[in-house]
C-alpha cells in the first residue's frame, strides 16, 4: 500500500494509460479486474459514445476506474456532465489548464489527477488543488511537452517540487523500469504504449502489430509547429517531416493533418497514411499479451526485483 494505492482504492500502483482509439470499456475493465486502475480515453469519443462505454465499463467491474480527458477537447463541457452524471470517480486531466474543472470535480466526489510535463505545470497542478500529478516524459507516446525533458530527469524533478503524489509515465513497459520509475520518488506509474499490444485494446490489430514489429528509432517527435506527437514512422510522418523542413506554416501542416489522421491509422490500422501514436518503448514490446497478464508480468518483475535491493 502506498499513497497512489489508497488514493485510487486499487491493489498494485500500476494505472493503464487513457489513450485516444485504444482505451476503451474492455480494456479499462480488464485492468481494474485485475488490481491496477483502468482509464477510459475519452479524446477519440462524442459525449454519448463516453457514456455507454462508462455504462459497459460498469457491467463489466465495480472496481475503480477513471476517464482522461484532455482539456483542449471542444465539447468538454459535455464530457465533464457525463462524467458527473455518471459517477465516475476519478479524472485524469491533460492538455490545458488544471485551474479549470479541478473544483468543480472535486466538489462532485471526484479524485482528480493532472498530467504534466514539466515541474512548473506540476507546480501549478498542486496550486489547482489536484489530488496527484502523472509525470509524463519525453519518450510518451501521444502527444510531447516542448521542453522535451526525459522521465529520467522528469520523475526526480517533479518530486522535488511537489508533495502529492507523483505518478510517473512514459518509457515504462516492464517491472524494471516500474522499480527505476520508483526510486526516481514516483509512487505509481502510468503504462501506455504497452496495453495497446493487448486483445482488450479497441485499436486495430495491424497497428497492435505494428508496434510489436518496431525497433529502436522507430518512433519521432512530429508536428512540432502544430501540437507536437511521437509517432511511429510511416508514409504520412515523411510527408510531415518533408513539409516541415521545407518550411510549411501552420495553416499547410493543418491541411496535411486534416480531419481524422490519428482514427485511420490506429483505429482503422492504416498503417501509410494514418497518423500512428506510440511511445519509444515499443522496441521493447515483444508480443500481444492479455491486459491483466500484462499487469501480472510488470507487478511479478518489479517485485523481485524490489526484494533483491533489500
Ligand atoms: C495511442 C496513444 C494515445 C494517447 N492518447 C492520450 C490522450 O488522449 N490523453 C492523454 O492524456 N494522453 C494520451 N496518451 C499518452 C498516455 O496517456 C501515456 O501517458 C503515455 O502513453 C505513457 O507513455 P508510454 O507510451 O511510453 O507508456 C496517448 C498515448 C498513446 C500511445
Amino acid at each position: 500500500m502506498n499513497r497512489v494505492t489508497r488514493l485510487f482504492g486499487i491493489e498494485y500502483p500500476i494505472i493503464q494509460a487513457g489513450m485516444i482509439w485504444a482505451s476503451g470499456w474492455r480494456l479499462a475493465s480488464a485492468v481494474s479486474n485485475a488490481g491496477g486502475l483502468g482509464m477510459l480515453g475519452s479524446g477519440s469519443m462524442y459525449p454519448e459514445v463516453l457514456k455507454e462505454h462508462i455504462q459497459k465499463y460498469k457491467l463489466a467491474s465495480d472496481k475503480p476506474f477513471a476517464v482522461n480527458i484532455p482539456l483542449i477537447y471542444p465539447d468538454i463541457e459535455k464530457h465533464v456532465a457525463v462524467i458527473i452524471d455518471e459517477k465516475v470517480p476519478i479524472v485524469f486531466t491533460s492538455a490545458g489548464n488544471p485551474k479549470v474543472y479541478t473544483g468543480l470535480l472535486q466538489s462532485h466526489g471526484i479524485t482528480v489527477v493532472h498530467v504534466v510535463s514539466s515541474s512548473k505545470f506540476a507546480m501549478k497542478a498542486q496550486d489547482a488543488g489536484c489530488d496527484a500529478v502523472v509525470a509524463e516524459g519525453f519518450e510518451a507516446g501521444g502527444h510531447n511537452g516542448r521542453e522535451e525533458t526525459t522521465s529520467m530527469v522528469l520523475i526526480p524533478a517533479v518530486c522535488e517540487k511537489v508533495s502529492i503524489p507523483v505518478i510517473a509515465a512514459g518509457g515504462i513497459a516492464s517491472g524494471r523500469q516500474m522499480l527505476a520509475a520508483m526510486v526516481l520518488g514516483a509512487e505509481g506509474v502510468q503504462v501506455g504504449s504497452r496495453f495497446i499490444a493487448s486483445p482488450e485494446a479497441s485499436s486495430h490489430d495491424s497497428f497492435k502489430q505494428a508496434i510489436v514489429n518496431s525497433g529502436e528509432g522507430d518512433t519521432l517527435l512530429s508536428l512540432k509547429k502544430l501540437t507536437p506527437v511521437r509517432l511511429l514512422k510511416n508514409r504520412f510522418f515523411d510527408a510531415v517531416q518533408h513539409a516541415e523542413t521545407s518550411g510549411a506554416t501552420i495553416e499547410e501542416l493543418t491541411q496535411l493533418l486534416g480531419r481524422g489522421r490519428a482514427k485511420k491509422g490506429m483505429f482503422e490500422g492504416d498503417l501509410h497514411e494514418g497518423e500512428l501514436e506510440v511511445g519509444q518503448v515499443s522496441a521493447l514490446i515483444k508480443s500481444i499479451q492479455p491486459a491483466a497478464e500484462i499487469l501480472e508480468d510488470i507487478w511479478l518483475e518489479y517485485s523481485r526485483l524490489r526484494a533483491l535491493q533489500h
